[in-house]
């Protein structure tokens, strides 16, 4: 090892840039989330989300802009900002948090995400990425394969369900469209087929490539929010006519609302006899992959040419981290195809130039974390976390079923939960609960009503927890008269 040589480092930087400074800021980081951890897994707030208003919580941040600059000496932000930041946000370590589909993040990856925070390799080409653009592509292999994608399938990561799924449209538009899109723009207006219940995101990426409302043909469900196969042909059948350029299908692995999931071997064998794409939007319950108890909804899924899956759902991958699977890993370069003579030597498929198959051009070091769980565990540690958190819904329903009054939408086959007090406002009850807590659930409309909606994403949530949930919502209603 050559000798250490002193940084020249300018005096007014020297509270940022060195090693003494960086070392201090993070024992203190250490120490106060640990705290932060413990307080909130042990539920020791009065309360999961701290509420008050949007307009109160800006006025209050616009505020401290408003007051002079000026950080403690040698910290790089001021003395009570870390800990604002922590007495506001939405405590998802709490086992009280059953609201929205984020993962509550296995704590020691924050150190991961740190890490290549400091390293920051922009990961567009290989030498912006030299570790983790190989670890991406070996392990995305790996994770198709085990998908059971095929020998040729890969994948890519990317920031988000929304950006995969976007991109997977892309791809599909290119394989199936007439002409050249990506070159020519479409030749004839294209559509795709999705379950009117499907994320917006897929109504958003049709709309981003120029096909307008049209372009996201909105197929009826069943009344358990599955794609009807017979609305779907008749959909097919009257978009073709129409003169739309029906180019894909998109099955929902599982919608965002109650949690079901589409029969993707119905779907598969529609794209294969009509020759169309077939994309699962796995955002949510493609994690359900790895659980040999909770994989049973996602039969088919084998057959797809792209599967989006979010690691930052189900499998406990801080925000944001996205797989994009493709059956066939070639179809990923027909997504995006750009002469950037800075950045690539030619048009090839190089699977180490990974912005060839990405939106992004930087994007941060994503294999890492899925690197890491993956040579360490397989899939046992995503098994059995998704495995908890399908548990939980069932116990919830369980003792929804189990409460006079109480009403379930359907029986989960994921982690989320739909249900409703009869009688009740259940808009008005979420929001007391909003307001005066403990817990944190969230609502939705199912056929034009109000329905209150757990996700269980803390593997901590218990079944008391539960029960003191139904007991609060019951007590408010009390309390309403
Ligand atoms: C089914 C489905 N697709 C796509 C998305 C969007 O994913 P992201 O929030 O990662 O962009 C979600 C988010 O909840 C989802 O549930």
């Amino acid at each position: 090892m050559k000798a250490c040589s002193k940084p020249n480092i300018p005096h007014h930087w020297s509270n940022f840039y060195t090693v003494h400074a960086f070392r201090g800021s993070g024992d203190e980081m250490v120490e106060r989330l640990a705290h932060y951890l413990a307080e909130s897994q042990g539920k020791q707030r009065d309360f999961v989300l701290p509420y008050s208003t949007p307009f109160e919580r800006l006025s209050y941040w616009k505020s401290r802009l408003n007051n002079s600059v000026g950080a403690k000496s040698g910290a790089l932000w001021k003395a009570n900002f870390l800990e604002e930041v922590l007495a506001q946000s939405n405590r998802l370590h709490d086992p009280r948090y059953l609201g929205h589909q984020v993962a509550v993040p296995l704590p020691q990856l924050s150190w991961l995400q740190a890490a290549t925070s400091l390293l920051n390799n922009g990961m567009a080409i290989d030498e912006m990425g030299p570790a983790s653009s190989p670890m991406e592509e070996a392990v995305m292999q790996e994770l198709a394969q085990f998908m059971g994608l095929g020998s040729a399938a890969s994948g890519i990561l990317c920031h988000g369900g929304t950006l995969a799924n976007l991109t997977a449209l892309l791809a599909a538009r290119q394989r199936k469209a007439s002409g050249n899109p990506w070159k020519d723009g479409s030749e004839r207006p294209c559509a795709v087929l999705v379950s009117e219940q499907a994320h917006y995101c897929v109504d958003r990426a049709v709309r981003v490539m120029g096909w307008g409302a049209a372009g996201a043909v909105k197929v009826r469900t069943l009344a358990n929010h599955q794609i009807d196969p017979v609305a779907l042909r008749i959909a097919f059948a009257e978009s073709t006519a129409r003169g739309l350029d029906v180019i894909a299908v998109v099955g929902n692995a599982c919608t965002t609302s109650t949690g079901t999931f589409d029969d993707l071997e119905v779907l598969a064998g529609f794209a294969d006899e009509n020759d169309l794409w077939f994309h699962v939007d796995g955002a949510h319950g493609a994690a359900q992959i790895f659980s040999e108890r909770n994989k049973g909804p996602l039969k088919g899924i084998e057959k797809a040419d792209s599967v989006a899956m979010d690691f930052h759902k189900m499998l406990g991958v801080p925000a944001l981290c996205t797989g994009l699977f493709y059956r066939n890993g070639s179809d990923a370069y027909a997504a995006f195809s750009q002469e950037a003579a800075y950045l690539y030597e030619n048009e090839q498929e190089e699977w180490w130039n990974l912005s060839k198959r990405t939106f992004e051009c930087t994007k941060r070091m994503l294999s890492v974390a899925v690197f890491g769980i993956w040579e360490a565990h397989s899939h046992n540690l995503w098994e059995s976390l998704v495995d908890r958190l399908v548990d939980r819904a069932q116990v919830a329903a369980r003792a929804i079923e189990q409460r006079p009054h109480w009403e379930l939408f359907a029986h989960p086959q994921s982690n989320i939960v739909c249900f409703r007090l009869r009688g009740s406002d259940n808009a008005a009850l979420r929001h007391a609960m909003l307001k005066h807590g403990p817990q944190y659930i969230v609502k939705t409309v199912l056929n034009g009503e109000t329905w209150l909606r757990c996700t269980f994403q803390n593997p901590l949530t218990e079944e008391s927890d539960i029960e003191a949930l139904l007991d609060r919502l019951e007590e408010l209603k009390a309390n309403r008269g």
